[in-house]
């Protein structure tokens, strides 16, 4: 334990530097929180994240792809490292209502995986060119993708984008002669017949549930925030040749300590199925 301190001295005292020089060098002033707080034990009671209570929670699992199966196969590609976030009870919620529906489920669970996101010098241009041989965590992936019908994208978030988990999957994943091809009339798409989907619950996009005109109120502000996110959508199914079935965005969660959870999280539950039924096929 001792030797656990010193060490731990040692290396806030050798970050204390290296923090100093680099305030040294951008003039900048600010002190920065190197030694931090205690993390407070009861976190899950106190955090400002979403955390659904214990009784609420919703455990499911995939019933998984077969071979030479004809149902439809929907992928799910998670990204967020807290399985009782609302994020994952929608995974949850859809998932199952998938199965439900006669539908095979895979998941990929990103931080469970501990998926590498990272495209390094050393595999970049295996990814953007197709030279070289593909990764081998690469080439798994590729055939759960190569396998699915629906490929359901879930993360919470985190500055309007796919988090990192995600969005390196989709750079690692979806690369050149996998996803794309060049051809003399530029890139074609080479996953057709697949369709994508987000799942992304939200702080504050403009107050709403589901995808562009289900604002609370009609209100224009969501619509903003969701049709930024379908350019992102329709430009990347369009690179891999998939459509876009658009996105199930909320940003009405109940509150933590809601005497009401119970009730507010079947609504939210029952408003994504909504969504899904709107949205997709269960049968081939
Ligand atoms: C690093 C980080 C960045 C965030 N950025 C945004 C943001 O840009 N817009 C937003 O609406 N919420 C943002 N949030 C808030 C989360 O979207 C919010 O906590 C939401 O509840 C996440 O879903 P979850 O609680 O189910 O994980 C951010 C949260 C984190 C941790």
């Amino acid at each position: 334990m001792k030797k656990f301190i010193a060490l731990a001295a040692a290396a806030a005292a050798a970050f204390a530097i290296e923090a100093g020089a680099a305030d040294a060098v951008t003039g900048a002033t600010m002190k920065v929180n190197i030694e931090g707080t205690e993390m407070p034990k009861n976190v899950d009671a106190v955090t400002s994240a979403s955390v659904v209570p214990p009784k609420f929670r919703q455990s499911v699992k995939p019933n998984g792809f077969t071979k030479g199966s004809k149902k439809v196969r929907v992928l799910f590609v998670v990204g967020d490292p807290r399985h009782e976030s609302v994020e994952w009870d929608l995974v949850n919620t859809a998932m199952k209502h998938f199965m439900d529906k006669g539908c095979e489920v895979a998941l990929r669970d990103l931080y469970e995986m501990k998926f590498n996101p990272v495209l390094t010098r050393e595999t970049f241009f295996q990814a953007k060119d197709g030279f070289g041989k593909t990764p081998e965590d690469v080439a798994m992936e590729q055939l759960w993708v190569a396998a699915a019908d629906y490929i359901v994208f879930a993360y919470p978030n985190w500055h309007d984008t796919p988090n990192p988990m995600v969005k390196g999957y989709m750079e690692r994943v979806f690369q050149k002669k996998f996803a794309y091809r060049d051809t003399d009339k530029g890139l074609e798409g080479l996953l057709k017949g697949k369709s994508i989907y987000t799942i992304m619950n939200s702080g504050w996009i403009g107050r709403g549930r589901g995808d562009v005109g289900d604002g609370i109120d009609g209100n224009a502000i969501w619509d903003k925030y969701l049709n930024a996110f379908k350019v992102l959508d329709d430009d990347t199914a369009g690179f891999w040749g998939v459509k876009s079935l658009g996105r199930f965005c909320n940003d009405q969660t109940p509150a933590n300590l809601s005497k009401n959870y119970g009730k507010e999280i079947e609504a939210l539950r029952a408003d994504l199925v909504k969504h899904l039924d709107k949205k997709f096929k269960y049968t081939k």
